[in-house]
């Protein structure tokens, strides 16, 4: 049986006080949407704008939007005369109190609501209809105890199954934007209200999806005003994704320009990576001006070190080196610097001395020598895997590999990695020892005889647990050759970017592994041979077993070792 746990007297009256403020602000809620619907005061004003804005009567239904009266005391006097008490209605923000003199917080406004995850109303935001610029053109609820802004995503409650379904969530600035959106069939959209985004909006998104994509309307500072805001998102290990919108628009004006098709098109087309974004931003910035080239990497880097996942972290530094023509090596050591900092601080901040949380220097260590030591001479498990990895990772991608023309010059054509594999395999008639690994390879190549490859999808869903969880497992750990991560890191992104070498590696120390069972087994054979020309026959065998074994070493060393 589960205990509840016991309150306190305290505990429950604040518990009973919250209650009292949902249901007032339910009440308000019922009360705005009334006086939209059903008086002459709000279909004329309020409802007529909110259909001149474009809102259907479905939207407006929804979002449960409403108007509130011109008359000051209009929600003071509903709620009185129903039995509310005033102290609710002002702690719940929705009237003010002035000297004995008690009035409706958002009086002549058309009100749009803020509902929490279970879609129980907390806040309002009211836009006032008077063009001049004396009114606040929106006045929005003060923090009450059920309405904490900073934990608050307007649309959530409306968004979330999409968000779900989608496993995206778009950000934008405000009631309006998310309206339009969600009119136009982008329903997973939400709004963070004015505020910049808060770690624990960021969470209220993460229970839905790790993907966020925000959003942008304004000019460049505005933009980068708010990256503060989006390293707070990379650090809690979201995928972010920003769009940029023409001039002069944002989400709702551009969402009511084009039709749904033509939003959705645009969104998908304009989505691009932050990184990548934030570089290129910040890139114009400092052309050839090296010492401000220096503060940018800084800055990018800086961003790229809060994400927690070291296998992004090292794509995105991959990415960065490209687009700012900077050697990823440097970055790599930035980033290295920084964490290190970053660790540092932390263990200081947890009483711990320098000493003792000093983590070395990232050694790049050469995978070469550590498979060597893995090595044990007749296990092939490891080379076979590792196949299977490159396989299953960079399969569908192309090398650049030399085709020797007709008039003797040297070009380069892409060859697919996975038909590379497939035929230098095939050629040498090499299977698989472990079935699991043969079951791989042999699917894979019946995608290949219909000119196609498989996504990582297709192994990581598949119905065969034993191939599920190999893929599940090359994916999720695909570099397990060394313990630190920043070794991982630099491996990953070592191999990346030279997926020839990487190939050719997986391949060739797979063949040679190969030929040495097969010396060996000679040897074996040799030493029991008791017939002349039995023995002759295995010799010359062992010949060209060795023959073959120089010349993969040599293909070897020239691609992995130089
Ligand atoms: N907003 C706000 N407070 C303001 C101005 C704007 O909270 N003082 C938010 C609102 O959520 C609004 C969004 O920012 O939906 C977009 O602002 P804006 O375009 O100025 O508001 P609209 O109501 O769309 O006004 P307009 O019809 O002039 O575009
Ligand atoms: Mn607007």
């Amino acid at each position: 049986m589960i205990q509840e746990e016991e309150q306190t007297a305290e505990q429950i009256a604040e518990q009973n006080e919250r209650e009292s403020l949902y249901i007032v602000s339910n009440f308000a809620e019922e009360f705005f949407v009334d006086n939209l619907h059903n008086t002459e005061e709000g279909k004329s004003i309020a409802l007529s704008y909110f259909k001149e804005r474009g809102f259907s009567d479905e939207t407006i239904k929804k979002f449960r939007l409403g108007y509130s009266p011109e008359k000051r005391t209009a929600l003071t006097d509903a709620a009185q005369e129903k039995g509310y008490q005033k102290q609710y209605l002002e702690k719940a923000g929705l009237v003010i109190e002035k000297n004995d003199y008690v009035f409706d917080r958002f009086a002549s406004r058309v009100m749009f609501p803020i509902h929490n995850l279970s879609g129980r109303v907390i806040a309002f935001g009211g836009r006032t209809l008077r063009t001049d610029k004396k009114t606040a053109k929106y006045i929005n609820s003060p923090e009450t105890d059920i309405y904490h802004k900073s934990k608050v995503l307007y649309g959530i409650y409306q968004a979330k199954k999409t968000i779900v379904e989608k496993d995206n969530c778009y950000l934008v600035e405000g009631y309006t934007d998310v309206i339009s959106f969600a009119q136009a069939g982008i329903e997973n959209v939400v709004a963070s209200s004015g505020t910049s985004l808060t770690v624990e909006q960021i969470r209220l998104v993460k229970r839905y999806t790790p993907n966020i994509t925000i959003l942008y309307d304004g000019d460049a500072a505005g933009i980068k005003a708010s990256f503060r805001g989006i390293d707070l998102v990379l650090e809690e290990g979201l995928n972010v994704k920003v769009v940029l919108f023409p001039d002069g628009e944002d989400p709702d004006s551009y969402a009511r320009k084009l039709d749904s098709d033509e939003l959705k098109e645009y969104i998908e087309g304009q989505a691009q990576d932050f990184i990548t974004f934030k570089t290129n931003l910040l890139l114009e910035d400092v052309k050839g001006d090296p010492v401000k080239k220096a503060g940018l990497i800084k800055d990018i880097v800086e961003s790229i070190s809060l994400i927690p996942d070291r296998i992004t972290r090292s794509l995105y530094l991959q990415e960065c080196s490209n687009l700012m023509e900077i050697d990823e090596q440097v970055l790599i050591a930035e980033l290295n610097k920084l964490r290190r900092k970053k660790f540092r601080d932390k263990a200081r901040e947890a009483g711990h001395t320098n000493e003792e949380t000093e983590i070395p220097e990232a050694s790049i260590t050469s995978p070469t020598q550590q498979d060597v030591a893995k090595d044990n001479f007749t296990d092939i498990e490891f080379q076979e895997k590792d196949v299977i990895r490159i396989l299953l990772t960079y399969g569908s991608q192309n090398v650049e590999l030399p085709a020797f023309t007709e008039d003797g010059e040297d070009e380069t054509v892409p060859v697919n990695i996975a038909q590379f594999i497939h035929s230098e395999l095939g050629a040498d008639g090499i299977r698989f020892e472990n079935k699991l690994y043969q079951k791989v390879f042999e699917e894979y190549s019946e995608f290949l005889s219909r000119m196609e490859t498989p996504n990582e999808k297709h192994f990581i869903n598949h119905e065969d647990t034993e191939i599920s969880t190999l893929a599940v497992n090359i994916f999720s750990e695909p570099y397990a050759l060394s313990k630190n991560w920043e070794t991982h890191m630099i491996y990953v992104t070592r191999e990346q970017s030279d997926l020839k070498k990487t190939v050719f590696k997986a391949i060739y120390s797979l063949k040679l592994k190969k030929l040495s069972q097969l010396v060996i087994l000679i040897q074996e054979k040799l030493k029991y041979s008791e017939k002349e020309e039995e023995y002759t026959e295995l010799q010359q065998q062992q010949k060209l077993l060795d023959d073959a074994k120089k010349k993969i070493s040599d293909v070897l060393g020239r691609v992995v070792l130089k």
